[in-house]
């Protein structure tokens, strides 16, 4: 049976498991609402991790998963103009970019954004000029040895998937208590998806709290703890990753899979 966004409050509170002690889970979304202009996109979402799950976030073409994404990033588009979302007992409502950053939000963008004309190594260390750092290059190359190789070569000369591990690196170069990946897999060919799961299983194992967008809906929902469907930005599906994977009318309504 579908759960809609109707009787959403309800699952939140039936499945009550991610509230830690003190009342309040690691991140929290209440009921955002944001726009681009005069364009209302984000209708009213919400959305609750413990630490260290890893939420996939699912839903079709134009749902408002990147938007929804931004806003959680605190970009200025779309503008967040009602809710609130909580980090670690940290508002984010009320702040910038740059100080979502700070407080541990990475988000890397469906497009990448590598800095053109800059070798792998200096869109490492560039995204650790500013406090506070997190992962030593030593320790990004360990865990990238395909960047460790590459460390001299311009980034925008890497192939797609080179490209999306560098994305990934430089996420995790800044201190991360949310990673938030949008379509990590977009453009890959099937074996480069394989590496980069394996990228995002080991940040699973390192217990880095994340949010994935996927139109690879079974790839993001294997990886997953829990899963939000969003249609015309409203949050219709709220439950466990398996929930989603079991329940073929829910997938056929929202995810074509
Ligand atoms: N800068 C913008 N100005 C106006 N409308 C926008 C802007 N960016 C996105 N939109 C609109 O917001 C809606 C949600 O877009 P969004 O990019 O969040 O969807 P999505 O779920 O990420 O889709 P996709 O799976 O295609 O990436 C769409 O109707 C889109 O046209
Ligand atoms: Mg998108």
């Amino acid at each position: 049976m579908l759960t809609r966004t109707d009787t959403n409050e309800l699952q939140f509170q039936g499945t009550d498991v991610s509230m830690s002690e003190t009342g309040q889970s690691f991140f929290s979304v209440r009921d955002i609402h944001s726009y681009y202009g005069e364009s209302y996109i984000v209708q009213g979402i919400s959305l609750e991790l413990n630490e260290g799950e890893i939420l996939a976030l699912l839903g079709r073409n134009g749902a408002g998963k990147t938007s929804t994404m931004r806003t959680i990033a605190r970009v200025d588009d779309p503008a967040l103009q009602r809710g609130e979302i909580y980090l670690n007992g940290e508002s984010l409502h009320d702040k910038k970019a740059w100080q979502a950053a700070q407080l541990g939000i990475q988000l890397v963008p469906e497009d990448r954004r590598i800095i053109g004309g800059l070798t792998v190594e200096e869109n490492l260390v560039l995204s650790q000029v500013a406090e506070p750092k997190g992962w030593e290059l030593e320790r990004i190359y360990e865990h990238f040895p395909r960047l460790a190789e590459r460390r001299t070569q311009i980034g925008t000369t890497l192939s797609g998937g080179e490209q999306q591990m560098l994305a990934v690196a430089r996420a995790l170069a800044r201190e991360v208590k949310l990673l938030l990946l949008d379509e990590p897999y977009e453009g890959l060919a099937p074996v480069i998806v394989q590496e980069i799961e394996s990228i995002v299983r080991q940040i699973k194992e390192l217990g880095i709290t994340t949010i994935i967008v996927e139109q690879n809906a079974v790839a993001a929902l294997k990886l997953a703890d829990k899963a939000v469907i969003v249609d015309m930005g409203e949050v219709v599906f709220s439950g466990s990753a398996r929930e989603v994977l079991d329940n073929e009318e829910l997938r056929n309504e929202y995810l074509a899979i």
